[in-house]
């Protein structure tokens, strides 16, 4: 049965590297001979220009009725002049929302070759895997629009605002990831001050009794984001709100040794996801060939495992992606530590890693 990916460039850099993350997953469907094809729509700045609004409709649509969704990124210098009513960020929240996407997966996992990168002394980061677990849909992020103002223009009021059905959901989400993996969950709250946070602590230690198998830990949110820099491998799955896992995910992408290698993933409970890098737009690279398409490209990995069940062909990109840095192949923005390194643009860093899934698939007789 045939198989659509939306997908939505958005603004800055997007373009670039959504392209390059297209012709790799184009690449694999036609040597594997899955009917997968591709649509584009608008989204952020780009729909602003062309719609007057960030979110138009037909993407709305257009997502809803498609198995995945790949996104650049949006925003970038031009809209920011503009009146603050109408910006491009409003429909990246807007798409979370729209298609109910509760949890965004961000992990951060040392590559070999950039350690030398990272900010951390090399003993830090040498074992560096965990993974935020950051609740989209609600939270800081999400409070009710019409408190937002008070009436005299002085008050101003965003409220962070959970139910317990979407604390349980995500909290469930982290606990499976857990059970896959080193089957250790950090639930990060400000427990000691906002009472949104005591309900996440009550969820998460309900929850807990149907993870025998897990070890819990309930952390604070500063004290975590000290941790990160002290001891990043002591976490596993970190579980946390909207907005401290929006702060802390930046905060764990610079550990690994560069934002321009950290893909996302935002699921629900069905299999259609939006999958999109952890950088941002980057208007001052844009259109130059020199943003680092690895981040879309390691999306696009989680795409095919996440919500079209192809792990072989996600693993092929993912061990593609270590090949390259190995070989010394490198983007401006990454510092790679191999015997001889090749600076490349963002066309060659695609062919690069093409040619690296194409060496792991044996010649068909
Ligand atoms: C992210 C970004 C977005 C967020 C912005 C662009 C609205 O920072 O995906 O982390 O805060 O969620
Ligand atoms: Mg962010």
């Amino acid at each position: 049965m045939s198989k659509t990916i939306t997908v939505l460039p958005g603004d800055g850099i997007g373009p670039e590297v959504t392209d390059s993350a297209v012709r790799v997953l184009d690449y694999l469907f036609k040597k594997f001979h899955h009917d997968v094809h591709f649509v584009k729509a608008l989204i952020g700045g780009a729909a602003i220009d062309a719609e007057e609004t960030p979110l138009p409709q037909k993407t709305i649509d257009q997502c809803k009725a498609s198995d995945a969704v790949l996104l650049g990124a949006v925003g970038g210098p031009k809209w920011d002049r503009q009146s603050m009513t109408v910006r491009p960020e409003q429909g990246l929240l807007g798409i979370r929302k729209a298609l109910e996407l509760f949890a965004n997966i961000r992990p951060a996992k040392t590559f070999a070759p950039l350690i030398d990168a990272s900010p951390l002394k090399r003993e830090y980061v040498t074992s560096v895997d965990f993974v935020i677990v950051r609740e989209l849909t609600g939270g800081l992020y999400f409070g009710k629009p019409s408190e937002r103002r008070g009436p005299h223009k002085e008050d101003v009021v965003d409220t962070l605002a959970y139910s317990r059905y979407e604390i349980e959901r995500v909290v469930d989400k982290a606990f499976q990831m857990a059970e896959k993996r080193r089957k250790k969950l950090t639930s990060v709250d400000k427990a000691n001050v906002l009472e949104s946070s005591r309900m996440w602590r009550e969820v998460v230690t309900e929850k807990a009794q149907d993870y025998p198998d897990v070890e819990v830990n309930h952390a604070l949110v500063d004290s975590t984001a000290m941790q990160l820099i002290r001891n990043p491998s002591q976490f596993d799955v970190i579980v946390t709100e909207n907005m401290f896992g929006d702060i802390l995910s930046d905060e764990a992408s610079v550990i690994t040794g560069s934002l321009g290698m950290l893909p996302s993933a935002s699921l629900r409970t069905d299999k259609l996801g939006l999958y999109e890098p952890v950088h941002g737009s980057a208007p001052d690279i844009a259109g130059q060939g020199k943003a680092n398409p690895l981040a879309t490209i390691l999306s696009a990995a989680f795409l095919l495992r996440y919500s079209l069940d192809l792990d072989k062909e996600a693993e092929l990109i993912e061990t593609a992606v270590q090949r390259v840095l190995e070989q010394g192949y490198h983007t401006p923005d990454l510092q790679v530590n191999a015997a001889q390194t090749t600076s490349v643009n963002t066309a060659e860093m695609t062919d690069q890693v093409i040619a690296a899934i194409a060496a792991q698939i044996p010649e068909q007789v």
